[in-house]
């Protein structure tokens, strides 16, 4: 049974035709965007929004209030200004911004109307990946509803509030979901991440002020605005307050995409809500929030889900994506998988990282084909040192860094193993069962 904890996030996603205007109406849907026309000054919802304590679920957890305040005062700044919000859902492991986006497009549609009400932002752009048709369908046609409803473009509601939002389609690179990479995209170049400073809010899309947001981050807006701040930090923990969306994949009963407060334990997750490790399998690894993320041992399982926690033991809390990998599992092997995505999605702009991951994936397939050495770990641990922290333009490099570092640090007695033998010394633990399923 999976425990009975407040939700708000995933409410509506079980409801017949959830996806469409009437039944986002019928559950409350457009009241925040109607309070905040009704009288809210754009400060006053920025305010909000900072005393929520709401961070960015894209995979940094900046303060979403804060980001917001950052950009200028339209009274002193008069160019053009614009929202892009990222549906780039490109971290490998995660697959909850889809959910939203086929289930309750509308939320996502109130969030940006809110978020460019309380900017005084009169265009957004929606940046969704490639693949995700069916998500582009739905929320394409949600946009569609709304204007006719009169909630999109001019005079939203009839209170004199003009916004306007347009869909893109991205062509698959996990480069273009780093904000500055989706902003060149957007422009309709390559998706090369620019140098920061300068930031989005004062040289973003088409060098104009612009923000940058996740669509969870913005699905959680509505909710705030509707019920309060000090409802929403009823829920996690005081520096990262509200529900998160945890979507877990790998060696486990329940895969899926589930709603939990922040700060609750990962192994409660695993257990309560993922139903337990995979044909009762002991855990042997994981990675918190997507496969940027520094993978841990079974033995930090107790770890609590939130963002001070994680990057307290090393890791972080990314996009919440879980991945859980069985004592079966070959560390060396998932790094391949991992290391090779990285090398094929580097951008190439900065050689840290062009080199970089070129050789990591290098090291971990020679390693993975029984040819590695002995000081191939100590090399491993090197280039991820002369690639992150902060030595590129973006944090692609971390990225490809984080997991290598960790899995040394964490794992390196299975990598000398697997050395020693010229294999996985893990492969006599298979079972036609997780070799089935793919391990
Ligand atoms: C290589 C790379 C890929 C990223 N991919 C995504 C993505 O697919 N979706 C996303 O929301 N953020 C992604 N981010 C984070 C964004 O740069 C940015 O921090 C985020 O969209 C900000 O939104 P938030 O403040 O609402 O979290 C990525 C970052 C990097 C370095």
């Amino acid at each position: 049974m999976i425990p009975q904890v407040p939700t708000y996030l995933l409410d509506r996603c079980g409801l017949e035709d959830s996806h469409t205007l009437d039944v986002y109406r019928a559950n409350g849907g457009y009241a925040a965007l109607a309070k905040v026309l009704g009288g809210m000054d754009p400060a006053e919802v920025i305010e909000e929004l900072k005393d929520s304590g709401l961070r960015g679920r894209g995979g940094a957890g900046f303060p979403t209030g804060l980001k917001w305040s950052f950009m200028p005062d339209p009274q002193k700044d008069r160019r053009a200004r614009y929202l892009a919000v990222n549906a780039d859902e490109s971290e490998p492991g995660t697959c909850k911004d889809r959910v939203l986006m086929e289930k309750d497009p509308h939320g996502l549609i109130e969030g940006i109307l809110i978020a460019c009400y309380a900017m005084r932002v009169p265009v957004a752009y929606v940046y969704v990946r490639g693949e995700f048709r069916h998500p582009y369908n739905r929320v394409a046609a949600a946009i569609d509803e709304a204007r006719k409803a009169g909630l999109v473009g001019e005079n939203v509601l009839g209170k004199g509030f003009d916004c306007e939002i347009w869909m893109h389609k991205g062509a698959g690179a996990y480069i273009c979901g780093e904000e500055t990479g989706l902003m060149e995209s957007l422009e309709g170049k390559r998706g090369h991440p620019r140098p920061k400073p300068p930031f989005p809010a004062g040289h973003g899309l088409w060098g104009m002020p612009t923000t940058v947001n996740n669509v969870e981050t913005l699905f959680n807006v509505p909710f705030i605005v509707d019920r309060g701040a000090s409802w929403y930090r009823t829920m996690g923990t005081d520096a990262s307050p509200g529900n998160l969306l945890v979507g877990i994949s790998g060696h486990v009963e329940r895969p899926g995409v589930y709603e939990i407060p922040l700060g609750t334990a990962a192994n409660r997750i695993l257990e309560d809500w993922a139903g337990g490790v995979l044909n009762n399998h002991k855990l042997q690894a994981w990675f918190p929030g997507g496969s940027s993320t520094g993978l841990l041992p079974a033995s930090l399982i107790g770890l609590a889900m939130d963002h001070d926690s994680l990057k307290a033991a090393g890791s972080m809390l990314g996009t919440g994506a879980m991945i859980m990998l069985d004592e079966t599992a070959c560390v060396v092997r998932a790094m391949e998988v991992i290391s090779r995505f990285y090398d094929h999605e580097s951008c190439g702009q900065c050689s840290q990282c062009r080199e970089g991951t070129q050789w990591l994936h290098q090291i971990f397939r020679r390693m993975e084909n029984g040819r590695g050495r002995m000081e191939d770990i100590d090399l491993l641990e090197s280039l991820a040192s002369g690639m992150a922290p902060a030595k590129t333009i973006c944090a692609l490099a971390d990225a490809a860094a984080i997991p290598t570092h960790a899995v040394v640090k964490h794992f390196r007695e299975e990598l000398e193993a697997h050395v020693k033998a010229g294999c996985c010394p893990r492969k006599t633990a298979r079972t036609p069962e997780t070799v089935e399923a793919g391990a």
